[in-house]
């Protein structure tokens, strides 16, 4: 058996796969975000160990956890986790949907416009190289005192196993990646006044990086196993859903949204907000466009109004609304693609004092489905085209948001075995890839093998009659935004 743990923002996973690569046990646990001003997104490194613990304690009542022969790591990217040299956290991680590093952003991109040549990538707050940038601003003492950064799920795996590691799909979202040499880039790092020595060492995702600790094999219960270097969890999901080869790709409704497709080389397109970085297996590179609050801002109404997010969607079924006049804007975090805007607010518009919580409910699903067209149009762009779309993450078990997605998307769209927990499962197989491969197997012909398309669960295609109502809604949903961008501060 082989464990994938995937380290979300709203909670730590752990997938069990068998050696024919069936999932055989789940467990998880929640996790909090803390938000101590506006823009700001940090959670405490403990509490994410303190859910691995949780999570193997679960797992062990389900499996013989000293049957598992390796462990694999998916983990939400770019936050930034900062430890001194003796290896202890100096702050909270701060995590891929913080803003607070727009001034740092702009910047940066004045005094060093060769960084999109050099990272592939426009610097947008969040990502973990403009965050250094604010800590050696705003938090010196800690910015002095850093020895190593460290992405989230790199974080976890220096726990187990006591050694820095990183695969290339998530250290190409820290901006200090040369994407097409799948390397640390020097003069990248010397903009944060940072070395190679400051960095863990980049591996292909599924290359072994260590092995468990004979304390923290013991603790865990699990022999002294080989721990493989993983992916970021959008990288991770597609190796899950075997989305290997240019033309596939996904659409993940996770705590964020994600627009994803694989391309055959690095393919940068950053004037477009297009993320280019580096796919979780050799040769692969991929583009995505993101939304920073796609399942949350469903998660956020629900709290709001004091309901949970299955009721909320149990409602609008029952109600047969299908329409309406009330338009949501999704940036609760602001947003990266396609507006690159830390400061954009959440809106609803056109309440009325007949609006029902159900219309309210449906508009937040579909500004989630255009902001996800804009991901799509951003790609578009970038001359990329996916002919296979997938649906993964927790948001992709409502069949009626399934079906949303594909008529705004004006798509098919398939729905597979495992898309509910796509990135652990993607950890898992990058752990079975690695234990074969050290035994003499060649990767190709392993990615053929076990990186399979799941079995098809729904198919949702387009509903041809509500497409006049998405169009005329989708430029409303624009307008909204370019019309009160300048009111946000
Ligand atoms: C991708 C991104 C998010 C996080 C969520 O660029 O920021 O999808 O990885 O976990």
């Amino acid at each position: 058996m082989f464990l994938g743990l995937d380290l979300g923002t709203s909670g730590l996973k752990g997938v069990v796969i068998n050696d024919d690569g069936k999932v055989v046990a789940q467990a998880s646990h929640d996790l909090m975000v803390s938000t101590p001003y506006p823009t700001w997104s940090e959670q405490a490194p403990e509490d994410w160990w303190q859910a691995l613990e949780q999570v193997c304690e679960q797992l062990s009542q389900k499996i013989e956890l000293r049957e598992i022969e390796a462990l694999g790591m998916s983990g939400q990217m770019h936050g930034a986790t900062v430890l001194d040299a003796a290896g202890q956290v100096l702050r909270p991680c701060i995590l891929w949907n913080d803003g607070r590093s727009k001034a740092q952003c702009d910047a940066l991109m004045a005094a060093h416009p060769e960084l999109l040549e050099l990272s592939g990538n426009l610097a947008m707050p969040g990502f973990t190289l403009p965050k250094i940038l604010w800590l050696q601003q705003n938090e010196p003492d800690i910015f002095n005192a850093i020895d190593k950064v460290l992405l989230p799920k790199d974080y976890l795996i220096y726990r187990l196993t006591g050694g820095f590691s990183t695969d290339c799909s998530d250290a190409a979202g820290t901006l200090w990646l040369n994407p097409k040499t799948r390397q640390w880039d020097e003069s990248l790092l010397a903009m944060t006044g940072l070395t190679k020595a400051n960095m863990p060492t980049v591996y292909e995702g599924q290359q072994v990086v260590g092995y468990l600790t004979a304390d923290i094999a013991t603790g865990l219960g699990f022999n002294e196993i080989p721990v493989v270097a993983g992916a970021g969890d959008n990288a991770a999901g597609a190796v899950g859903m075997g989305i290997t080869e240019p033309g596939q790709g996904f659409v993940s409704l996770g705590t964020s949204g994600v627009y994803f497709a694989v391309s055959e080389a690095h393919n940068a397109k950053p004037e477009q907000t297009v993320h280019a970085f580096c796919h979780a297996l050799p040769n692969r590179w991929h583009q995505m466009g993101v939304t920073l609050s796609a399942a949350n801002s469903l998660a956020w109404f629900a709290n709001v109004v004091s309901k949970s997010v299955p009721e909320l969607l149990h409602e609008l079924e029952q109600s047969n609304v299908m329409q309406t006049t009330v338009v949501f804007l999704p940036y609760l975090n602001g947003e990266r693609t396609p507006i690159n805007d830390a400061l954009a607010c959440g809106q609803f518009f056109g309440l009325v004092n007949a609006t029902r919580r159900e219309e309210m409910t449906l508009a937040i699903l579909e500004g989630i489905a255009f902001s996800i067209l804009d991901c799509q149009n951003a790609l578009a762009s970038a001359g990329t085209a996916v002919e296979s779309l997938s649906l993964i993450g927790g948001g992709a078990r409502s069949s009626l948001w399934r079906q949303l997605i594909a008529n705004v998307l004006n798509k098919t769209l398939t729905y597979r075995d495992g898309g509910d927990v796509g990135p652990g499962l993607g950890a898992a197989r990058l752990a079975l890839l690695g234990v074969r491969e050290l035994q003499g197997a060649d990767i190709e012909q392993l990615i053929k093998q076990y990186c399979l398309l799941p079995n098809v669960i729904a198919t949702h295609h387009p509903e041809t009659s509500l497409q006049h109502y998405y169009e005329a809604k989708y430029a409303l949903y624009q307008q909204l935004y370019q019309h009160t961008k300048s009111l946000n501060s």
